[in-house]
């Protein structure tokens, strides 16, 4: 499948996919534990390797993309990281990468430190024992989920096929003892070869320097990495301007805005926005089984409600967007909190009560969504001013955070969660109709009531 084509600027709104994608992309940064900026930098990398291996100028663009997303199924295996191994899923992603997890005594030993670290002894002897019994299948199915998942999300893109296999194929290593299909040398497609690549040397270097970075790489070739390209990122290994850029800048996104290879900027129009904000929301839902169509039932909500209310297309569109993408900021959050069926602690609440924060600052990085921003991140507010996470007032909240505050809350309370089961939709708005008018708008609720039929 081809990227489809650019429409005429004027037709699109002059957006260029390539902002959207990379800004969005700190969002998959925070699912893995790295620094804002990791899969920006990762793209940097990757086309300079690229470069240096005379990559075919046909295959740069879906290499391109495919290193901005290439963390977009990360969420996906959250969940099952967090309880196989007892711990912070997002510190766990963010050590393992440093580790060679070939080598099974530097494996071991940071399994050893990871695995229910803080827990009684008792309990980490017992957790320990069961990934011991567990590590092997389970493994396999974290690589899995995370491939797959990811290069669903580039078809969902609209991405090219190329771009798919390259996520799927990024786990692979040259020797044949990757993930998940323990393919080797040629048999890994070569986009997939660079995103391995890339990603690891981002990550060292970002731990320390690009010597540092090009050592791993140089130790690891022929194993990890294809020799050939080990020999091209060695090729600039002592290009300082590009190293120092890539760490000084403080907008990775930007600068890798400005690399995209294909002749005629992609560019992003209405529809391909709603995509893009289908795609995220699928990639938000996907970090817990208990909000698996959270986002999309905000969504649907909020737009019933508008419609109600008697708003045009272009609000519905934008209140669409903006539920669609209101808990991206939960991807900073570990599933050791979300998935949690006990009380939360007061350090696990404030993280949660951090995510509409988290919210504001990824949307309001992309131009296109950054209007939606701050409604997006206002859906935990209240009128009386006890929501989270700035403890707003009503003179502070507009219509559009009021209907999407109500439309989370009715979501979220007809789905099941770690603590309780779903509710009928008779007791949710019983328990939400004590909350009006102080704290939920009236005339939102209505609306709600008049679009559920209740
Ligand atoms: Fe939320
Ligand atoms: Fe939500």
């Amino acid at each position: 499948m081809a990227l489809r084509a650019a429409r005429a600027p004027e037709a699109a709104g002059e957006v260029r996919l390539s902002e959207v994608i990379g800004a969005m992309s700190y969002a998959l940064d925070m699912v893995e534990g790295q620094p804002m900026g990791h899969a920006a930098r990762s793209c940097a990398i990757g086309m300079r390797v690229a470069e240096a291996a005379a990559l075919p100028a046909e295959q740069r663009s879906a290499l391109y993309y495919a290193l901005l997303i290439k963390d977009a199924g990360c969420s996906a295996n959250a969940s099952k990281v967090a309880g196989l191994f007892g711990t912070d899923d997002r510190e766990f992603k963010r050590g393992v990468k440093l580790v060679d997890t070939d080598r099974p005594s530097e494996m071991g030993r940071y399994l050893l430190g990871q695995v229910e670290a803080g827990g009684s002894p008792f309990k980490r002897a017992r957790k320990l024992a069961s990934v011991a019994r567990n590590v092997a299948t389970e493994q396999e199915s974290i690589y899995r989920l995370r491939c797959d998942r990811g290069a669903e999300v580039a078809a969902m893109l609209e991405l090219e096929d190329a771009a798919s296999g390259a996520i799927r194929s990024l786990d692979e290593h040259w020797d044949g003892s990757g993930h998940p299909d323990g393919l080797a040398g040629d048999a890994i497609p070569v986009l997939g070869r660079i995103l391995g690549l890339a990603q690891t040397v981002e990550v060292f270097a970002a731990a320390q320097d690009a010597a540092f970075a090009c050592a791993m790489a140089r130790s690891r070739s022929g194993s990890w990495f294809d020799p050939a390209l080990v020999e091209a990122l060695l090729s600039f290994e002592c290009d300082a301007a590009f190293w120092d850029e890539l760490t000084l800048t403080a907008e990775p996104a930007a600068l890798v805005a400005r690399l995209e290879p294909a002749e005629t900027p992609f560019l992003a129009d209405g529809a391909r926005l709603d995509s893009i904000a289908e795609a995220f929301a699928t990639v938000i839902d996907a970090k817990s089984p208990f909000t698996a169509r959270h986002s999309a039932g905000v969504a649907a909500l909020a737009v019933g409600i508008a419609a109600e209310l008697g708003h045009d297309a272009r609000v519905l569109r934008d209140l669409r967007r903006a539920g669609l993408l209101h808990d991206i900021g939960k991807l900073g959050v570990s599933n050791r909190i979300l998935d949690k069926p006990d009380r939360l602690d007061p350090e696990e609440w404030a993280a949660v009560r951090r995510h509409p924060g988290h919210t504001f600052e990824i949307l309001s990085r992309v131009p296109a969504f950054r209007p939606l921003a701050k409604i997006a991140a206002a859906h935990h507010e209240k009128l009386d001013g006890s929501g989270y996470h700035l403890g707003l007032t009503a003179e502070d909240l507009p219509e559009g955070a009021r209907i999407l505050t109500v439309a989370d809350i009715c979501e979220a309370l007809s789905a099941r969660r770690p603590y309780r089961d779903a509710l009928p939709i008779d007791r949710v708005l019983a328990i939400m109709a004590q909350d009006v008018p102080h704290k939920l708008d009236a005339t939102v609720f209505a609306a709600l009531r008049a679009h559920l039929h209740a």
